[in-house]
């Protein structure tokens, strides 16, 4: 059975609500989340839609590099955000390198692909005819697994580069699709390796579900906020990866919670009310979430705009 353990952190002032400091609680010892996370190789962050999936892979990639770790941060989102956390301009698809161990790439499954076949073809105007052909369309948009394989491979090969020329990372931070499509990523390669034995292909989706498989090298992050729908959501996640992975998540990150007001703020103002109501509710939820078979990890909600402040004072939270 773990053990509660609570800290304190103190957030950054709010213009005008007057916060106590945050307690943050894990039922974890104190950074032994972060030790086991770091063991990994691969950490795939997922979670309902808009709960804080990329700001806490960006927190997270930050705090294992200011612990030692040569880390990338994955996006894998075509709306591209995580580089406004890290103060940079969009990667276009580069390797960017944003700190003292933190790398960032933005990677579309699209453009890997395109770029597979112009390194495979080799001569302009086929690879033109090639990529403007529906067939290519169709076989890119529509085969199942491939875009999952593309992201994951890229994973792969930045953890065990195939050319000893190209420094490995110890861990990359995955900002996966929420839930649904992040569980997709977890299926696809044993999918696809049971239908494709043999081709590249088919090696490559083996390899990978080895990979994915083992919960030496591969975790999952399940970041939510302290809410009904969410915590829902969440505690189904557990169960499908339990049923159809036989794993459990790493670590949950109980994201965006309405912080303490004073003993004497809590009820002399409308503001201080919804506020204290709202941090009720996240409080009941968190009692729903300790059912979850894993670790609990609290962030606050801080009052502080998307940009490198926000990852940075996240990635001390954690
Ligand atoms: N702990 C926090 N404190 C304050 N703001 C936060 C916190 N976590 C996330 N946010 C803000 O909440 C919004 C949504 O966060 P984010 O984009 O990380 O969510 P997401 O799960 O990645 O969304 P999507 O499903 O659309 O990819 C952003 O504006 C972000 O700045
Ligand atoms: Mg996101």
């Amino acid at each position: 059975m773990l053990r509660q353990r609570t800290r304190v952190y103190t957030a950054p002032r709010h213009d005008s609500i007057p916060l106590a400091p945050t307690i943050i609680t894990t039922m974890a010892p104190r950074s032994s989340h972060l030790r086991s996370l770091r063991r990994l190789g691969l950490i795939l962050v997922t979670g309902k839609g808009g709960v804080g999936k990329t700001t806490v892979s960006t927190a997270l990639a930050r705090r294992l590099a200011e612990d030692g770790a040569r880390v990338l941060l994955l996006e894998m989102d075509p709306r591209e955000s995580a580089h406004r956390l890290l103060g940079l301009p969009p990667s276009g698809g580069e390797v960017l390198e944003c700190g003292e161990g933190l790398y960032f790439q933005n990677l579309q499954p699209r453009r890997v692909i395109d770029r597979l076949v112009r390194e495979r073809i080799r001569i302009g105007p086929i690879v033109r005819k090639v990529q403007a052909s529906p067939i290519y369309e169709h076989f890119v948009a529509g085969c199942p697994g491939l875009e999952e394989l593309v992201i994951l491979g890229a994973a792969l090969e930045q953890l065990e580069p195939p050319h000893a020329r190209t420094t490995p990372f110890q861990v990359v931070v995955l900002d996966a699709p929420a839930t649904g499509h992040g569980l997709a990523l977890l299926a696809a390669p044993r999918l696809v390796s049971e239908v494709i034995e043999q081709g590249p292909f088919g090696r490559l989706a083996g390899e990978l579900a080895t990979f994915i498989g083992n919960p030496e090298r591969c975790g999952v992050v399940a970041v939510t906020h302290a809410q009904d729908l969410a915590v829902q959501e969440t505690l189904e996640l557990c169960r499908s990866l339990e049923a159809e992975h036989g794993r459990r998540a790493e670590l949950i990150v109980a994201n965006g919670l309405y912080p303490a007001l004073t003993s004497d703020a809590s009820s002399s103002s409308p503001t201080a009310r919804i506020w204290s109501q709202r941090r009720a509710a996240n409080l009941q939820a968190l009692e729903r979430l300790a059912a979850a078979p894993a670790p609990v990890l609290q962030l606050p909600l801080l009052p502080i705009d998307d940009g490198p402040r926000l990852a940075a004072e996240l990635a001390r939270a954690l």
